[in-house]
């Protein structure tokens, strides 16, 4: 992040995704129009955004245990303790994180992103997805896209109707990434619970955020041409790895990790 980059002004008068997102999570950075909004939502919202961060931490501390130590999240929200480099770096100090987000509001809360330990880097980009140049461009600054990178967009991707043509995007940004790379996506199922989904779709769309929930299939035709490690396509609190799964959860949020042939 530049020093003294202009801090874009903050649109109290409608709600904002990330914002909605912090008073799911319980966090204080959000305003009276996205807690409206958040209130309004099925009970389901809530568990999947706290199921989707859960997921994060797992599938980074995953890869780190990979010997993964570069990472680009796009799409990063308001911070919330534990951030991905804070796990990336616990396990791998030299760790170097680049995050990306075009809510201002995550703009003005980045200092949190960027308290790196000393060996390793982090970086944040106030940058748009649908502008993945500008954001490789940024991140190339920071990491050597000659190594492999972890490439995420959590929770993001329902915000990206497909007249936004997102399956492009996610394709321009694992094209620029070597092989050995990672790309991580989840997504708001729907087609597990299509009522429920409907009725979130309807609250965000009263907000002017146009949310755009996937099947399963859709969500799958975002790793076409790339090996979707195990346990597969599954929703968030399926993906598990060396720990034991949970009871099982009814959860909303497909998630995946695919690795770049
Ligand atoms: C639901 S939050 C997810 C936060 C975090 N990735 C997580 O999974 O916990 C979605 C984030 O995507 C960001 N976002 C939405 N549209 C975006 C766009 N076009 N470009 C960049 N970020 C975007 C929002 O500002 C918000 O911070």
């Amino acid at each position: 992040m530049t020093t003294g980059t202009p801090q874009p002004p903050i649109d109290t008068s409608r709600p904002h995704s990330a914002r909605v997102y912090d008073s799911l999570l319980g966090g204080k950075d959000n305003y009276p129009v996205d807690e409206a909004v958040a209130r309004q939502l099925p009970a389901e919202a809530k568990a999947g955004a706290f199921q989707n961060r859960a997921f994060m931490n797992r599938a980074t501390a995953w890869l780190a245990g990979e010997g993964i130590s570069q990472f680009l999240d796009i799409g990063t929200g308001i911070p919330t303790a534990p951030n991905l480099h804070q796990i990336a770096q616990g396990i791998n100090p030299r760790s170097r994180v680049v995050y990306c987000d075009n809510d201002p509001i995550v703009l003005r809360h980045a200092e949190a992103l960027l308290i790196s330990t000393p060996e390793g880097a982090t970086d944040y980009v106030h940058a748009d997805v649908l502008r993945p140049g500008t954001i490789l461009d940024a991140a190339r600054k920071v990491l050597d896209f000659d190594r492999p990178v972890a490439l995420s967009l959590l929770g993001l991707l329902h915000f990206l109707p497909d007249d936004l043509d997102p399956r492009a995007i996610v394709r321009t940004l694992t094209d620029a990434l070597r092989p050995g790379s990672y790309l991580v996506l989840s997504q708001g199922a729907s087609d597990v619970n299509p009522e429920r989904g409907e009725q979130g779709t309807a609250e965000y769309g009263k907000g002017g955020i146009r949310l755009a929930l996937r099947t399963r299939a859709e969500f799958a035709g975002f790793f076409e041409g790339l090996e979707i490690v195990e346990p597969g396509l599954v929703t968030a609190p399926e993906w598990f790895r060396s720990t034991p799964a949970p009871d099982p959860e009814m959860s909303g949020v497909y998630v995946a990790v695919a690795r770049i042939p």
